[in-house]
């Protein structure tokens, strides 16, 4: 076959072959196949001009450069149709209906039950109590033994716990956690540690199976019945304002010789008495009391050395207190209207 007839056939070849490419991979291949630089069709043939007779070099010479820019063209236009069709394919897939009305995610939200819980942190945190958390399954020792609760001690009924099997309880107050604390450490203490607690109450407006406690505990030496006031009030007045005033009624805890309520005049009605106080002016936030020595002793400190204060509240209480809730149960219903009213 002639230069001549060689260069026309491959161009006719082109023609048919660049416009059946449909991807970049696809041109490029082709684009190597003619114009390679060792083993390209025309390459080689181009190569070959020199060696046609001098009187048809010039014919065959422009022939052969015509048909380089013919393909060259050919190819520009496919890779730019390649290209456009690419950008459309694209297009039409990522094409957002803007008028389309949106899919609203309603946004999260702390639940009140922990709301109240890191207010009470914050607060505690500000006098310079750490947090600790401990287990919800006790033994007998750290719920009740260690705190001074003897088997078969009446005040054990304050304390209506779940029983597990091999002499394991769900804890029933986070009273459990000070042993656990100063099994640990020595003096000074100074720690709150919050949990949930189950107790086999009967449910009603107050009284749930499932509840959170946050305990508190300081041990140093010469810590006096005075310390324990100071730094309550100063909660009460953190939590619930500074014009709150508290007072302490005697009561009983095992655990805790003397013990005390801690009551908070009534923030509902300024202490003149409402449904909220029951009309006394007054409202029990938490118990508390001196650490008894027995418990010091328990866990190895010496009550001659060291002396301390502890206190536990009820975060349910508090948040029914602080969001004036009637029911308890509301707090564990998670009825999505009553928790949007917050
Ligand atoms: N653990 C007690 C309860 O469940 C609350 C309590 C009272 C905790 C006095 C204390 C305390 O640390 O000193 O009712």
């Amino acid at each position: 076959m002639s230069v001549l007839e060689q260069l026309n056939q491959l161009r006719s070849e082109a023609e048919g072959e660049i416009v059946k490419a449909s991807s970049q991979q696809e041109i490029d291949e082709l684009w190597v196949r003619f114009f390679g630089r060792k083993a390209g069709e025309l390459t080689t043939i181009l190569r070959g001009v020199k060696d046609v007779p001098a009187e048809e070099r010039p014919s065959v010479g422009k022939l052969a450069n015509e048909v380089k820019a013919q393909i060259e063209e050919l190819f520009k236009i496919q890779k730019e149709r390649i290209y456009q069709d690419s950008l459309n394919e694209r297009l039409a897939s990522e094409k957002i209906d803007v008028t389309l009305p949106g899919v609203w995610n309603k946004p999260g939200r702390i639940h009140l039950l922990n709301a109240t819980m890191r207010r009470i942190k914050e607060v505690f945190k500000g006098l310079g109590y750490s947090v600790v958390s401990g287990p919800e399954v006790e033994t007998d020792y750290y719920n009740f033994e260690a705190l001074n609760i003897p088997a078969n001690h009446p005040s054990r009924e304050m304390w209506d716990s779940f029983f597990l099997r091999e002499g394991l309880l769900m804890r029933s107050q986070t009273s459990s956690n000070q042993i656990h604390v100063m099994e640990k450490q020595d003096p000074p203490v100074r720690i709150i540690s919050p949990g949930k607690c189950y107790r086999r109450d009967s449910v009603d407006a107050t009284h749930f199976w499932e509840f959170h406690q946050i305990e508190g505990l300081l041990v140093d030496e010469k810590v006096t019945f005075s310390d324990l006031k100071g730094t309550l009030e100063l909660f009460a007045k953190g939590m619930f304002g500074s014009r709150r005033k508290t007072r302490f009624n005697p009561s009983y805890f095992p655990f805790t010789e003397p013990s005390a309520e801690v009551m908070v005049d009534c923030f509902v009605c300024e202490g003149k008495g409402c449904r909220v106080c029951k009309n006394s002016g007054w409202i029990e936030i938490m118990g508390s009391g001196m650490v008894h020595p027995h418990v010091l002793r328990n866990v190895g400190y010496d009550p001659e050395k060291y002396t301390g204060f502890a206190f536990g509240m009820g975060v349910e209480r508090v948040a029914m207190l602080t969001y004036a809730l009637d029911d308890i149960r509301v707090l564990f219903e998670n009825d999505q209207r009553f928790l949007d009213q917050f």
